[in-house]
């Protein structure tokens, strides 16, 4: 693992059982919170049973039913996935959407879709230069200050060396111009509370039911037990500034570009 030549500053702090409450909602709420990643062939299975059996009335982009948008992400009637699935199913009634009577893996598709479809419905994506757009990451866009790129850079943000094939040019073109709407839940920035109200912030590397591993805002790799902690918070606004703060329309296509060429370690 590239983190081995970190300090590592293990903190380790007594269990008390008055936590266990506490523990058990963390435990609960970072369970929920893997809810937040869809599988790329969950996405595209969905998509096609939207188009078969909601586009009549919904349409292919979410919005032809006035007061619904169903690309935005959010929903009146249900807040989390599981409430999404269960609506899909029974229908609203009273109203003509209609009960659906699909199995778990479809219903998954369809909620994979749903709270993707923003990035599947981008339009058009610019692409740019790509040897302009690495000057403007290197420079003006100040991205390799917060990014790390093959072995350069700071690791407070994710590192960006295989962006460009893990990701679709329509996502990345909506990370860039949108970070806090389009943030996965893995890129969530963290922030812990201490036993003794210490507080330490950063991204998030590994997290299982007990313990948390972060990089902190001052690069240490820490791991923290959870019952130990007074607070631990997932935020849901992202520490990036819009590209477009800094870049103009062209600019940011170029570093689109470049991005796109970010396929791993050579
Ligand atoms: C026959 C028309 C019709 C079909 C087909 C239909 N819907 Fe709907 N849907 C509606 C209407 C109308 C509403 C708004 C109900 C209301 O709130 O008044 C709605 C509402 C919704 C909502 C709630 C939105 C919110 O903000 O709470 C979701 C989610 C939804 N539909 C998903 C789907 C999915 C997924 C499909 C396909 C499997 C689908 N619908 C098929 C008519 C339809
Ligand atoms: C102040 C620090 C900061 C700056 C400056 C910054 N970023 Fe980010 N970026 C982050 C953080 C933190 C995240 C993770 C949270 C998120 O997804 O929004 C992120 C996320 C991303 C992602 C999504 C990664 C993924 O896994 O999908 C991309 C792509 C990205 N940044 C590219 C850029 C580019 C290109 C620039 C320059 C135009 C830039 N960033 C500038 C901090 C920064």
């Amino acid at each position: 693992m590239m983190f081995k030549s970190l300090p590592f500053r293990p903190v380790l702090l007594a269990t008390s059982t008055a936590l266990l409450g506490l523990l058990v909602a963390i435990t609960s709420a970072a369970a929920q919170d893997h809810v937040g990643q869809y599988e790329q062939a969950d996405i595209e299975f969905g998509a096609s049973l939207y188009n078969a059996n909601c586009t009549r009335c919904h349409g292919e982009a979410g919005t032809e039913i006035a007061g619904t948008d169903l690309a935005s992400g959010q929903y009146a009637r249900a807040e989390s996935d599981q409430e999404l699935m269960r609506l899909i199913r029974t229908g609203i009634q009273g109203t003509a959407m209609p009960p659906n009577d699909f199995n778990q893996s479809e219903l998954t598709g369809i909620v994979s879709y749903l709270r993707s479809m923003r990035d599947f419905d981008l339009g058009e994506v610019r692409l740019g230069d790509q040897t302009r757009g690495e000057r403007l990451f290197n420079g003006k866009g100040a991205c390799a200050t917060c990014h790390r790129v093959r072995g350069q850079g700071p690791r407070t943000a994710p590192d960006l060396t295989d962006i460009g094939s893990i990701r679709t040019a329509a996502t990345l073109q909506a990370a860039l111009l949108d970070p806090t709407g389009t943030m996965i839940s893995v890129n969530r920035p963290v922030r812990a509370v201490l036993g003794d109200g210490t507080l330490v912030s950063g991204r998030r590397l590994n997290e299982d039911t007990y313990s948390i591993q972060l990089i902190d805002q001052d690069e240490r790799l820490r791991s923290l037990e959870k019952a130990s902690l007074r607070e631990l918070t997932a935020l849901t606004t992202s520490p990036m500034p819009p590209a477009s703060d800094a870049l103009d329309e062209q600019e940011v296509a170029d570093v689109l570009a470049y991005l796109l060429t970010l396929q791993g370690l050579e």
